[in-house]
């Protein structure tokens, strides 16, 4: 299939939002990363995305809305904490989970009964939305479990040829993926860090769980192996090299980097100078593509502090990670 390419003006948000009417595909910008979007209550359509992304069809897709109030087309009941989370967080990167409606077909919750969404903060993705006329159902717009893409060329890296339409929204202001909070037990659940910081929502939900990493009742998108470069990714630990490692040249790896200070490497890429964790979930995503691309043996990355945005990204290379790494003068042990 030929994939167009359209300007986010009115003029191609209008023709993407036919070829949505049109149970096409559409990979659009959101604040967080580009959504691979599909009408969300047609079950053929949905079905396109699933086959674009080869996905496997046990992991559900969230429903982007254009307002508030579109929630009562997809859940059976907004419970009152709902009310408050999405007053408060709305439009921004949350997504909520609650029991869905009949009309929601069950390809898009993985046949789970309950339904995830999210009213984006992105003007493309809201106007797109209100365009189609219905709300939209979006995976990322990457191969199923490759990097999340933050770019319109990252999407048609992976997915040229295999959607009818990308919007070239350019790059993407949060960079990291939703936060995914389950509101269908008494306790409110985390099944995925993300975009909206933890300490954020506990401002508002003081006795939220996080769920365990991974296991029956996590998110599907919490699978132990995810977000994968196709570069071996390695945590770096700090200390002497313990033995069995594995050499490999410094100047053979990339390294992922918080703040400035690493040299020898192939390339570095360094998240924020100043320490800014929101400046580093921006860039997150785009430097790891880069690295990926880079033509290097191994990616070393540099864990960032477990706070804000750093929750999720922490997250993200936990999964991609294959092993460890110790940094010497020359060379750099590959631990698994
Ligand atoms: O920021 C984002 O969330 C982006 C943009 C495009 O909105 N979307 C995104 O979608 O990251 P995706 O499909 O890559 O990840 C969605 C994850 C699923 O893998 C799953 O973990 C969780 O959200 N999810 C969705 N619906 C769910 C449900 N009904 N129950 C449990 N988890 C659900
Ligand atoms: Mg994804």
């Amino acid at each position: 299939m030929e994939t167009r390419v359209l300007a986010p003006g009115d003029e191609g948000i209008a023709a993407a939002a036919e070829a949505i009417r049109r149970k096409g595909t559409v990979a659009f910008p959101t604040e967080t990363v580009y959504g691979l979007g599909a009408d969300a209550l047609s079950a053929r359509a949905v079905a396109r995305v699933f086959a674009a992304k080869e996905r496997p069809r046990f992991d559900p897709v969230i429903v982007h809305v254009a307002e508030p109030s579109a929630v009562e087309l997809l859940w059976t009941e907004v419970p009152p904490l709902a009310q408050e989370l999405i007053d408060r967080f709305w439009p921004g990167p949350l997504t909520l989970v609650l029991p869905r409606r009949r009309r929601v077909p069950p390809i898009v919750t993985a046949g789970l009964p309950t339904v995830g969404v999210r009213m984006p903060a992105h003007p493309v993705a809201l106007e797109l939305i209100r365009e189609a006329g219905r709300p939209i159902a979006a995976p990322s717009a990457n191969r199923f479990g490759r990097l999340s893409p933050t770019h319109h060329e990252d999407v048609l890296d992976q997915l040229n040829g295999r959607v009818d339409v990308v919007i070239a929204g350019g790059p993407t202001p949060v960079g990291i993926e939703s936060t995914v909070v389950s509101l269908v037990e008494d306790v409110p659940v985390v099944l995925r860090p993300g975009g909206t910081p933890l300490e954020a929502l506990r401002e508002c939900v003081p006795n939220l769980r996080m769920a365990p990493p991974s296991g029956p009742s996590a998110s599907p998108g919490t699978l132990a192996r995810h977000y994968v470069p196709a570069t071996p990714l390695l945590l770096l630990e700090r200390g002497p090299a313990p033995a069995g490692g594995e050499p490999v040249e410094r100047r053979a790896c990339g390294f992922l980097a918080y703040q400035e200070g690493w040299t020898g490497f192939g390339r570095v890429e360094v998240l924020s100078p100043s320490g800014d964790l929101v400046e580093a979930g921006a860039r997150f995503f785009a430097a790891l593509h880069r690295l990926d691309r880079a033509g290097l043996s191994a990616i070393v990355a540099e864990p960032l502090p477990e706070e804000g945005l750093g929750v999720a990204m922490m997250d993200r290379l936990r999964r991609a990670a294959t092993g460890k790494a110790y940094v010497g003068e020359e060379l750099v042990w590959r631990v698994r």
